[in-house]
């Protein structure tokens, strides 16, 4: 009988990164300084970021050695297992094999302390004391509290209102591991501050919460900013979760058709696919499928335009997809989807048409969520669970088109913590919201003109 999970040892980790910077069918476009619009120099991030950090977000380099002391730590649950969906290729009566690989092992549950965890040592290597961050759904906050406990660091935590109050476990954790959380938008930053006189009932937003934490940093010494996905350097170090992937799929002699990914910042689904950049650009048929709700549907409904990555206008200003910094999505409880752009180098791939993109209302995301639960037993994070409806509908039309296809697909979190959602869901309260189109282009009035 066939092995339902694909393990590597710990020996055969990989040991480098891949930099998919290095394989680029044309360079980034620079990111440009927020006050001067110019491009960006090293300096202009020394005071958010630390030296080792920028040199990777700047790297021309294809493979980054992961240092022995990141390699320790992440020993502590990788390599983490490549499944076979089985069962839930059973229920489809589908021809297709769907595997996953699941990164909802990891001690905070999602694919996110891989780069936190990185980034804590970086900091701690320069001396930094403190690291200072946003969160969405609570999962980059609770890896990023995981990643400063392991290396002695402070952690503040500027936590999306709304999910501060939709999830309480969630900020128990990061307490748990030592971090300090805050509702934001929050008293305690001007930016926060700019936000709240405007609207003292904000929901608060991933873009406004980065304002916080990227104001916090700058007006403190011993703090540098941590920012959970979007960033050249976050990307790097996901790549981890694609070259195993790319291992255990070699192990048993299986070429994947398409990987699926879903995408909030890039992050997960840049890591899981990267790896496979340079057999893609050589011809190979792997197909890269981007899933993202239709609530805040960046890449399929954005512009690919220079535009800034926070609220307040702190952050640098990047060529991405994006729907308007201003533009603040509905709560839906996929909080880690919420951000109104993605990766620079995800976009560029997405514009090269290297990379597909679908999106998907809250229902029927909770309905994959719900068979993938009943058929594979592990309850996924409402993001992962974007990802999981895609890689259904691809098994259904494999089943309609009699083909034999391999779906694989990043399991990116489980969802634990996540569980009023499903409530919502199973009692029939969850909303589906349309495009909000309005919305979007007005927020689009608003970016810079470079
Ligand atoms: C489980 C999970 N998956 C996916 C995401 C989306 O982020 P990214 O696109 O950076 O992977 C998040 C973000 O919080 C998450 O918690």
């Amino acid at each position: 009988m066939e092995d339902m999970k694909v393990y590597l040892t710990e020996k055969e980790m990989p040991r480098q990164w891949y930099n998919v910077q290095a394989d680029l069918p044309k360079p980034l476009p620079p990111p440009l300084h927020p006050g001067t619009l110019k491009p960006l120099g090293p300096q202009d991030l020394a005071p958010i970021f630390p030296m080792g950090l920028i040199e990777q977000e700047v790297s021309q380099q294809r493979w980054i050695d992961i240092p022995e002391d990141v390699i320790s730590i992440y020993k502590l649950w990788r390599p983490t297992p490549l499944c076979r969906a089985k069962r839930l290729e059973v229920a489809l009566k589908t021809p297709a094999r769907i595997y996953y690989k699941n990164e909802g092992v990891s001690a905070a549950g999602s694919h996110k302390p891989n780069t936190a965890v990185a980034q804590a040592y970086y900091n701690k290597k320069e001396g930094v004391k403190r690291l200072s961050t946003e969160t969405g759904a609570g999962q980059w906050g609770s890896a990023l509290a995981f990643g400063c406990n392991v290396f002695g660091l402070e952690c503040k935590v500027y936590m999306v209102k709304v999910s501060y109050q939709q999830k309480p476990y969630r900020r128990m954790m990061m307490e748990t591991w030592g971090a300090s959380v805050t509702p934001s938008p929050s008293d305690q930053t001007d930016a926060g501050r700019m936000i709240l006189a405007k609207d003292p009932n904000s929901p608060g937003s991933l873009g406004i919460a980065i304002s916080e934490a990227v104001n916090d940093a700058v007006k403190r010494e011993d703090t540098r900013y941590s920012l959970g996905s979007v960033l050249n350097h976050v990307i790097l170090h996901q790549t981890v979760v694609g070259l195993e992937t790319k291992a255990q799929l070699k192990k048993i002699g299986v070429e994947p058709d398409v990987l699926i990914g879903c995408v909030g910042g890039g992050s997960n689904f840049s890591g899981f696919c990267f790896p496979f950049f340079p057999e893609k650009k050589q011809g190979k048929k792997v197909r890269f499928v981007a899933v993202e709700p239709t609530a805040c549907p960046t890449l399929t409904k954005g512009l690919y335009r220079y535009d800034f990555g926070d609220t307040a206008q702190m952050a640098p200003i990047v060529k991405m997809y994006t729907l308007g910094h201003t533009f603040v999505p509905p709560g839906i409880h996929a909080g880690g989807l919420r951000y109104h752009g993605d990766a620079p180098l995800l976009c560029l791939l997405y514009d090269e048409g290297f990379v597909e993109a679908v999106a998907y209302p809250q229902n029927p995301v909770f309905e994959a969520a719900m068979l993938f639960a009943r058929t594979e037993g592990t309850i996924p994070a409402p993001e992962t669970a974007h990802a999981i409806r895609a890689a259904i509908d691809e098994a259904i039309k494999c089943r309609e088109k009699k083909e034999e296809k391999v779906i694989v697909f990043n399991f990116s979190g489980h969802g634990h913590f996540d569980l009023a959602a499903y409530d919502m869901f199973l009692s029939k309260k969850l909303e589906d919201y349309e495009y909000p189109e309005e919305k979007i282009k007005e927020a689009l009035k608003d970016l810079p003109k470079v």
